[in-house]
C-alpha cells in the first residue's frame, strides 16, 4: 500500500483518487476549488460519472480516501505525488501548462518527503523532462526529484471501468527503478506495462487521441460519398471495421468528435509541430473534417427545414456524449451557433442538466423535458445519444411538433421506424434516409476488360 496524492480533482483526479484507492492505496485528493471539497465531503459527487459517486463514498468511509483544499495536509507524509489538473486550450492552439506549473510549485513547497511527481495530464513532449530540471536546480543531492509521465487513458462516461481495465498503462521516465515503483501501483491491474522515457509517454498519449480522433473523421469523409451514391455509411463501416488491422471502434458516422480532450489535444500536436517547423497534415485534415461536419448536418436540416426565422428547432441532448455533464468541446455547441446564425430559435432540454457557464452559446431555450423542446418545433435534432432520449416516444413526440422533421445526427434510431411514424427523416452518412440530399449519380463503375 502506497500514500499517493492527487493534485487536482477534476474528471481524471477524482477517478484517479478513488481507483487508486480502490486498489488499496491511501489516496488523498488536493483541490483548489473550495466549491468541489465541500460538495464531496457532504456525500455529493460535483461530476456525473457512473458508479464514482459509489466508490468514493465506500472508500471516505474506509479511511483510504479524502478531499482537501490544504495543500500541507495533502501532501505531508505522501509517498508519489500524482498531478491532474486541466492543460486547456491557449488561444494560440497550444497547451496553457500555468495549472500544471502552479500544481508542481505547489508539490516543490509542501511535499515534505516525496520526491516522485507523476504527470497525469496531457502534456506536450519534453514537459516532464523540464519540469524535472527546473525542480532540481537548487536541489541537494538527497532531494532530487523525477518527473514520470503516466498518461491517462479513461475515457468519460467509463471512466472508472476504464482506468481499473486498462488496454496499456504507460510509465515514461529515465528512472528504470522508480518506473517499475510507479507500474506497482496499478498492482493487480491485468495490462501490459509500457515503459519508456517521458517524452515518449507523452507523445503516445498525443498519438492516441489524435488517431481516434482522425478515425472518426475519417469516417465522416466516407459518410459523404455514402451521401452521394445513396448508401448508407453504416454498411460500409461494418465491412471496413470488420478488418482486423483497422477494427470497428472509432468507425461511427455522425455529428464528428468533440469532449475535453480530443478538440485541445489535436490542436496542440498541431500547434507543437508547427513551431518544431514540421507539418501535421493528417491531423490538421482530421480538425479540418471535423468542423466541416457540423456544417453539413446544418446544411441538411436547413434543406429540409427551409429558411429559419422565425422557426423553432428542438436540440435533443448538449454534452459531447451521453453518460457526462461536460460540454467541453461538445460538436453541438458549433451546431447551435450556425442554426442560430441562420434565424432559428434553438429549444435545448439535455438529461444530464448542464450548467451553461462561459460556453459561446446564442441566447437558448433551456426546458425541462423533451417534450418541451420539441413542442412547435420545425424540426428536432438529437444530438446527443443519451438512452433516454433515444427510447423517448416518437410516436406522441411527432404531434407536438409543427413539422415532424428530425435529424439523427447520432444515428442512434431506427430509420424505417421513425418513417412509418410519420418523420421526414435523416441521418449523416446515409443517402437512402435524404435521397433529396443524395444526387446519385449513374453508377457508372465498370470492368475494363484488360
Ligand atoms: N477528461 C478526460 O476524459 C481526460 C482523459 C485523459 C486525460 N485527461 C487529461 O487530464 C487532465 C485533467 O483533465 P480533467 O478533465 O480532469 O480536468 P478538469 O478541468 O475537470 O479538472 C482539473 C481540476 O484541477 C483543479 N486544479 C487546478 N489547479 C489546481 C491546483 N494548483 N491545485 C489543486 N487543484 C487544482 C481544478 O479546480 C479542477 O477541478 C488534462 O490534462 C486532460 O487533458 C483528461
Amino acid at each position: 500500500m502506497a500514500r499517493i496524492t492527487v493534485i487536482g480533482g477534476g474528471y481524471v483526479g477524482l477517478v484517479t483518487s478513488a481507483c487508486f484507492a480502490g486498489l488499496g492505496h491511501q489516496a488523498r485528493c488536493l483541490e483548489s476549488d473550495a466549491a468541489k471539497v465541500d460538495s464531496l465531503r457532504s456525500g455529493a459527487m460535483p461530476i456525473q460519472e457512473p458508479g464514482l459517486a459509489e466508490m468514493w463514498a465506500r472508500h471516505s468511509e474506509s479511511g483510504n480516501l479524502s478531499i482537501t483544499a490544504d495543500p500541507a495536509e495533502a501532501l505531508s507524509l505522501t509517498s508519489f505525488i500524482y498531478i491532474a489538473v486541466g492543460t486547456p486550450e491557449s488561444p494560440d492552439g497550444s497547451a496553457d501548462l500555468s495549472y500544471l506549473r502552479e500544481a508542481v510549485h505547489t508539490a516543490q513547497h509542501y511535499s515534505d518527503l516525496s520526491r516522485i511527481v507523476c504527470i497525469k495530464s496531457t502534456v506536450p513532449p519534453g514537459t516532464c523532462a523540464g519540469l524535472q530540471s527546473d525542480l532540481n536546480k537548487d536541489a541537494r543531492p538527497e532531494d532530487r526529484w523525477t518527473v514520470v509521465s503516466n498518461p491517462e487513458f479513461l475515457s468519460q462516461g467509463r471512466a472508472v471501468q476504464d482506468f481499473m481495465n486498462p488496454d496499456r498503462i504507460v510509465v515514461g521516465s529515465s528512472d528504470a527503478g522508480i518506473s517499475q515503483m510507479v507500474a506497482g501501483l496499478y498492482f493487480p491491474l491485468d495490462a501490459p506495462i509500457v515503459s519508456v522515457d517521458s517524452a515518449a509517454a507523452e507523445t503516445v498519449k498525443y498519438a492516441s487521441n489524435s488517431f481516434l480522433a482522425l478515425k472518426i473523421s475519417f469516417i465522416n469523409e466516407i459518410s459523404r460519398l455514402c451521401e452521394h451514391t445513396g448508401t448508407d455509411i453504416g454498411q460500409v463501416a461494418t465491412g471496413v471495421g470488420l478488418d482486423s488491422r483497422i477494427g470497428p471502434r472509432f468507425l461511427e458516422a455522425g455529428i464528428g468528435w468533440g469532449g475535453s480532450c480530443f478538440p485541445k489535444d489535436t490542436a496542440a500536436l498541431e500547434h507543437f509541430m508547427r513551431s518544431a517547423g514540421l507539418e501535421s497534415q493528417v491531423v490538421s485534415a482530421a480538425r479540418a473534417v471535423n468542423r466541416g461536419q457540423v456544417e453539413h448536418i446544418a446544411d441538411q436540416l436547413v434543406r429540409m427545414v427551409g429558411a429559419g426565422f422565425g422557426k423553432e428547432i428542438a436540440m435533443l441532448g448538449l454534452t459531447f456524449k451521453d453518460g457526462t455533464d461536460d460540454l467541453r468541446g461538445s460538436q453541438v455547441l458549433p451546431l447551435i451557433n450556425r442554426l442560430s446564425a441562420d434565424g432559428f430559435s434553438i429549444r435545448v432540454f439535455d438529461p444530464s442538466r448542464p450548467v451553461l457557464r462561459n460556453e459561446s452559446l446564442p441566447p437558448v431555450t433551456v426546458c425541462d423535458s423533451p417534450q418541451e423542446a420539441l413542442f412547435g418545433a420545425s424540426g428536432a435534432v438529437l444530438a446527443t445519444a443519451w438512452p433516454e432520449l433515444v427510447s423517448l416516444d416518437y410516436a406522441s413526440a411527432r404531434h407536438l411538433m409543427r413539422e415532424p422533421v428530425l435529424i439523427d445526427a447520432r444515428r442512434a434510431l431506427d430509420p424505417g421506424k421513425l418513417k412509418a411514424l410519420g418523420y421526414r427523416y435523416a441521418r449523416p452518412g446515409d443517402g437512402r434516409t435524404a435521397p433529396h440530399l443524395a444526387q446519385r449519380p449513374e453508377l457508372t463503375g465498370t470492368l475494363s476488360a484488360a
